[in-house]
């Protein structure tokens, strides 16, 4: 890696007026959670995400896929922040006012470091949710759960789903909406630990570099949207980001 491309990160992160991160699942990988496209150790190249992430595919088989999450919950739980994740936050301390976290991970890990204020474009693996709205317009109230199934409303049998994003469903719009004023105000965004597959999270890149922004990926092999970068810096989260944030 080109040190004058380091160098040049370095700089603009210490004296930009504004800093917006966009971190995938990269960005939790030496957390131990998985990505989701890697060719190997990828979720989706193991396990259909038509059947796990998706309205219907809960709907088909509520079951299987609660029980899925409860894995992936469980791992969550047990993970820690990286030193990627902890880097960030120290940044954001550091240099009060200038950062805006977004992220695409479902987990808790950048909270976690120290970033409470992260914005979340793809939800909350932890906060399961009402798969639709009370029928009876009252509140839902989780009834005994059979084992190995999603729990369900003991009046109307409404169901509980996890709180991420499936595909099909739309972003929730204040976090998008905020993430996409970052995207326009920073002077820098770094993209971490995303292949850029997924849109609208994608587009952010693109949003920062239209408004003159300089954008730097940091990911250990190419992504979709490499084209959108000033510089790209191939290593992983938890190795570069320490580099190019700490004071030093
Ligand atoms: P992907 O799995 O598509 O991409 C992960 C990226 O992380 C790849 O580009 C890897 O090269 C890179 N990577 C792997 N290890 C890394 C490391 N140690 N440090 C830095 N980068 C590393 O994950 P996302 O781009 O986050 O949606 O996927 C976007 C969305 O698709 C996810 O939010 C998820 C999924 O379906 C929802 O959960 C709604």
């Amino acid at each position: 890696m080109a040190e004058d491309t380091v160098a040049a990160v370095q700089a603009l992160a210490q004296r930009a007026a504004s800093v917006c991160v966009l971190t995938g699942a990269g960005m939790s990988a030496e957390s131990g959670i998985a990505t989701f496209r890697d060719a190997m150790s990828g979720l989706w190249s193991r396990f259909d995400p038509a059947e796990l992430a998706s309205e219907e595919g809960f709907r088909a088989n509520p079951a299987r896929v609660w029980a899925w999450y409860a894995e992936r919950k469980q791992a969550v739980r047990a993970a820690l922040p990286n030193a990627g994740h902890v880097a960030l936050a120290e940044y954001g301390r550091r240099r009060s006012g200038v950062l805006t976290l977004v992220t695409q991970n479902v987990d808790d890990l950048h909270q976690r470091a120290g970033w409470p204020q992260t914005i979340r474009l793809h939800g909350d693996i932890l906060a399961d949710r009402w798969l639709q709205p009370c029928p009876s317009g009252r509140a839902c109230e989780v009834a005994q759960a059979l084992p190995g199934e999603p729990p369900r409303c003991a009046d109307c049998g409404n169901l509980l789903r996890p709180g991420v994003v499936w595909f099909g469903e739309m972003l929730p719009e204040d976090a998008m909406a905020a993430a996409e004023q970052a995207a326009r105000a920073c002077e820098l965004m770094l993209v971490v630990g995303t292949s850029g597959a997924v849109w609208p999270a994608a587009g952010l890149a693109a949003v920062a570099r239209r408004a003159g922004a300089k954008v730097a990926i940091l990911n250990p092999d190419a992504s979709e949207i490499d084209d959108q970068a000033h510089w790209v810096l191939r290593g992983t989260a938890a190795t570069l980001l320490p580099r190019l944030l700490d004071s030093g």
